[in-house]
């Protein structure tokens, strides 16, 4: 497991995601699949994605009280995902139930990661908005053990966060970390950002990589590149 790039189909319906992905004739990538493409499509887009032979993340970031997340993670096992995820912040009893619900009757389950402190969230956000007042680093680093102590895979973080995670949690601990660009891409409005070979030397598990590669005039050539320079 690990070391794949993971396109993020960030698109809003099934139409333009299968167009898109029909273009990849000789692989058949890992995708990652977000809440507004779940949402507009539902299950049955995960299914199609699945009996054409892709990998999927399924990234809907649950945050509920633990029965809940634990019944809607059983729900979630049925449809053969490979990766899904939680909010850290949801506590370790969120995350245990989350396993607990996740796991098959047979022992099998797909990857269980949690997302530590969204990209999106800064230090001063997180002390006004939530009164979290510790560094966001000790922050991000306090939830990647605690998903660790509940028994979960991994985290998603920024690719500045991997080595430290991994550090912290073991080199088996996955680090999925997407805020990826080209050196001669546009990073948009990513903020903290990598290469695919700088994701590569600081031991990152898989890069998810969306605009870099949907918005490319050659989205197959710029699929390649990213995992040449990742995986290479
Ligand atoms: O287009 P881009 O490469 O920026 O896409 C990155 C993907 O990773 C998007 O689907 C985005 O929502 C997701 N993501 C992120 N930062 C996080 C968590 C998820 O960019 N911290």
């Amino acid at each position: 497991m690990g070391k794949d790039v993971i396109i993020a189909c960030d698109f809003a319906t099934a139409a333009e995601t299968l167009a898109f992905l029909d273009r990849f004739t000789d692989r058949k990538p890992f995708v990652k699949i977000g809440m507004e493409l779940f949402y507009a499509e539902g299950p049955a887009m995960v299914r199609e994605l699945k009996k054409r032979g892709h990998r999927i993340f399924l990234d809907l970031k649950l945050h509920d009280i633990p029965n809940t997340v634990k019944k809607a993670m059983t729900v979630l096992s049925k449809l053969d995902v490979d990766i899904v995820n939680v909010h850290a912040a949801g506590t370790k009893a969120m995350m245990e139930a989350a396993v607990e619900g996740l796991t098959r009757p047979d022992g099998t389950r797909p990857l269980l990661i949690a997302v530590t402190q969204l990209t999106s969230t800064d230090q001063t956000a997180m002390e006004r908005d939530l009164l979290i007042r510790e560094p966001i680093a000790d922050v991000v680093m306090h939830y990647a053990r605690t998903a660790k102590a509940a028994g979960l895979d991994g985290v998603v973080c920024s690719p500045l966060e991997a080595e430290e995670v991994h550090e912290a949690c073991g080199r088996a601990f996955l680090t999925v970390t997407p805020g990826i660009r080209f050196a001669d891409g546009e990073a948009g409005d990513q903020k903290r950002i990598m290469t695919p070979a700088e994701a590569k030397r600081i031991g990152s598990d898989y890069i998810v990589v969306g605009r870099p590669i949907t918005k490319a005039a050659d989205p197959v050539a710029a699929y390649e590149r990213c995992r040449n320079d990742f995986i290479g």
